[in-house]
């Protein structure tokens, strides 16, 4: 029911004014530690509408009690969990940021631990509730989705201090998703985005057809990184030939990244971005010895069912050029080995 929406929304605004307030407090000096720590100033906090939970069990419950909500329009809400003596606040001793819709209506708050003995994940969202789907939430979105739009590029980065630190780098652009993987929900809202006009229907991308954009993921460099690239390969290829991958070698994500060097490191690392099906095969040919035949060969047969698998026909010769370029090889004899993968 739209009344119950409404009501939903209002808990949510009341209860990010409410985090952002208690931000100023001197319990969260942890909270602005953290923060200044990751060079956040105050109008950065103001910006993206950073906020802290009170440790107390009970803070912004009694903050919205007393704006009139009832227990089942907060437990509705997920502001609160449902315990053995009645409900409780889910967000403790964390600092908050909203995340928000892409009409920038807060629909619900991402927590990250700030107290080493606390118990519970790091990072903590909303559960699922009637206006936070996690598999279409994209944090920043609010923030980014002009300049998604005019610049026909959506860069996803792995978290909330991520987002924040690109866009104070100036790639506009940033998104994260809020503790789950970019699924296919993020798929087609990323390239709808980005004008492709294939989105909804998913139609296939064969060199032409699309006017779509660029989706650039910044993986972290570590192997769990790029493990999340093959993944995103194995499962889905509709939007690859306009897909990206951005890897800092260094294994510094864009938020260490600013810190470390600056805010042009953070944009040279958008820069330098790799299509994805270049980064899966390099990937694949960087554990094989390329200075031996046996290596070369070895590499080739690991590499060539990567590239039979690209569906789009005027791309996988393509590929299979570069990657007898990659290994050394001459073209035939890689077509060859590609032809019979596939
Ligand atoms: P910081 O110390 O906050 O900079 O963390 P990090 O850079 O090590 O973050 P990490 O790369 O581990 O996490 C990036 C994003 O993954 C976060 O913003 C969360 O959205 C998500 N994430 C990380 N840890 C957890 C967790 O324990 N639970 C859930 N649900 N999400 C997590
Ligand atoms: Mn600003
Ligand atoms: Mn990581
Ligand atoms: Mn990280
Ligand atoms: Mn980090």
């Amino acid at each position: 029911e739209p009344g119950k929406r409404q009501r939903l929304l209002e808990a949510n605004r009341i209860a990010g004014a409410f985090f952002a307030e208690q931000l100023l407090t001197p319990e969260a000096a942890t909270a602005r530690a953290f923060l200044a720590e990751r060079s956040f100033d105050r109008n950065d906090a103001l910006h993206f509408g950073i906020g802290y939970a009170p440790k107390g069990w009970d803070a912004a419950l009694k903050h919205l009690r007393g704006k009139g909500f009832t227990e089942a329009e907060l437990t509705a809400s997920g502001l609160v969990s449902q315990g053995n003596r009645g409900i409780y606040d889910r967000f403790r001793g964390r600092l908050i940021w909203p995340i928000r819709d892409v009409t920038g209506e807060t629909i619900g708050f991402g927590a990250r631990k700030l107290y080493e003995e606390d118990q519970g994940p790091k990072y903590l969202n909303t559960p699922e509730t009637a206006l936070y789907k996690k598999s279409q939430v994209l944090y920043g979105i609010d923030l980014a989705k002009r300049d998604i739009a005019k610049n026909k590029q959506i860069v996803v980065v792995e978290g909330y201090t991520d987002v924040m630190a690109a866009h104070l780098s100036g790639v506009t652009t940033a998104v994260a998703t809020c503790g789950t993987a970019f699924g296919p929900d993020h798929v087609r809202f990323a390239r709808r985005l980005v004008g492709d006009t294939s989105a909804g229907g998913g139609v296939q991308l064969a060199g032409g057809g699309s006017s779509g954009g660029e989706i650039i993921f910044t993986f972290d460099g570590d192997a769990a990184g790029q493990k999340a690239a093959m993944r995103a390969f194995g499962e889905d290829q509709k939007f690859y030939a306009q897909t990206f991958v951005a890897v800092e070698p260094s294994g510094m994500d864009p938020c260490d990244l600013r810190q470390a060097r600056g805010p042009q490191a953070v944009q040279a690392l958008v820069e330098g971005r790799q299509p994805l099906f270049e980064f899966v095969i390099k990937t694949t040919l960087a554990t094989y010895d390329l200075d031996t035949a046996e290596g070369r060969v070895a590499a080739l047969r690991a590499a060539a069912p990567v590239v039979a698998g690209i569906r789009d026909t005027a791309l996988r010769p393509e590929y299979a050029r570069m990657l007898a370029g990659w290994l050394g090889m001459d073209g035939e004899s890689v077509l060859r080995a590609v032809q019979t993968a596939g």
